[in-house]
């Protein structure tokens, strides 16, 4: 099974920015992650806009913007126009979800809600018809290099088995703690694109480090189940 990788530039060298992109754009990466964080939905201030219009203009690279931030649809705008190709607002913060989703998609942005770790799979349900994809996060947004929780992987088998029921194409990405080891299991349980920062940047080569991902993903013949998922758990 082929992996999608979306490396999070959080855990880039900022002082190399440019020389990191080049970087991606040498290692047949994917899909570049833009972690914007306010300082108010989440405990930490990071990036906006300003910084995915620099970036387009040395890269290809389809950029995916995580919007962490509380009122995002005043900044929709912004992120369209500085380029962003994906973006993805948490449920948790708007409360018209379908205008939000629907403005996205009018501007030919691919339309994506996140969900943190303990909220309710019920709570986006609903959405999964309008969305392009679904963000899961396997730890509590705001800062990178986190241990993945793993209570996700039910959340991602409950919601491939709603999606597919649902006659629905969105994809799904976990976000969070994302690492070779726990890769394979991600893929068995339904996920589509992982985002890695951490296990991603501080593994030069890039380009190595994606197939170090693909190993992992080819593994998955010799799967054995996922750590604390309810089936691992009753066995
Ligand atoms: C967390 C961010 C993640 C994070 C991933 O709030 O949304 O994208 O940067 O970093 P790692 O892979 O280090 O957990
Ligand atoms: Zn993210």
């Amino acid at each position: 099974m082929k992996i999608k990788i979306a490396p999070s530039l959080l855990a880039c060298n900022f002082l190399h920015l440019a020389a990191e992109i080049e970087k991606c754009n040498q290692s047949n990466v994917e899909l570049i992650h833009i972690d914007v964080m306010d300082g108010h939905f989440v405990p930490n201030i990071t990036i906006g806009a300003m910084f995915v219009s620099a970036i387009k203009q040395i890269t290809n690279i389809p950029i995916d913007c995580h919007l962490m931030i509380s009122h995002p649809d005043r900044y929709l705008l912004d992120f369209i126009n500085a380029g962003a190709d994906m973006i993805s607002v948490h449920a948790e913060t708007t409360p018209h979800l379908h205008r939000t989703i629907n403005f996205i998609k009018q501007h030919n942005v691919k339309a994506g809600v996140a969900l943190n770790p303990l909220t309710s799979l019920n709570f986006i349900y609903d959405a999964a018809e309008f969305v392009d994809f679904i963000l899961l996060m396997s730890v509590n947004p705001g800062f990178g290099g986190q241990s993945f929780m793993p209570l996700v992987y039910d959340k991602i088998s409950d919601l491939k088995k709603n999606l597919i029921n649902a006659g629905s194409n969105a994809f799904i990405q976990v976000d969070g703690g994302v690492e070779p080891t726990n890769a394979a299991a991600l893929l068995r349980a339904g996920a589509d694109v992982l985002v890695s920062g951490s296990a991603f940047f501080k593994f030069p080569p890039y380009s190595e480090r994606l197939k170090t991902f693909q190993a992992a993903a080819d593994s998955l013949n010799a799967w054995v189940g996922c750590p604390g998922s309810r089936q691992e758990v009753s066995k």
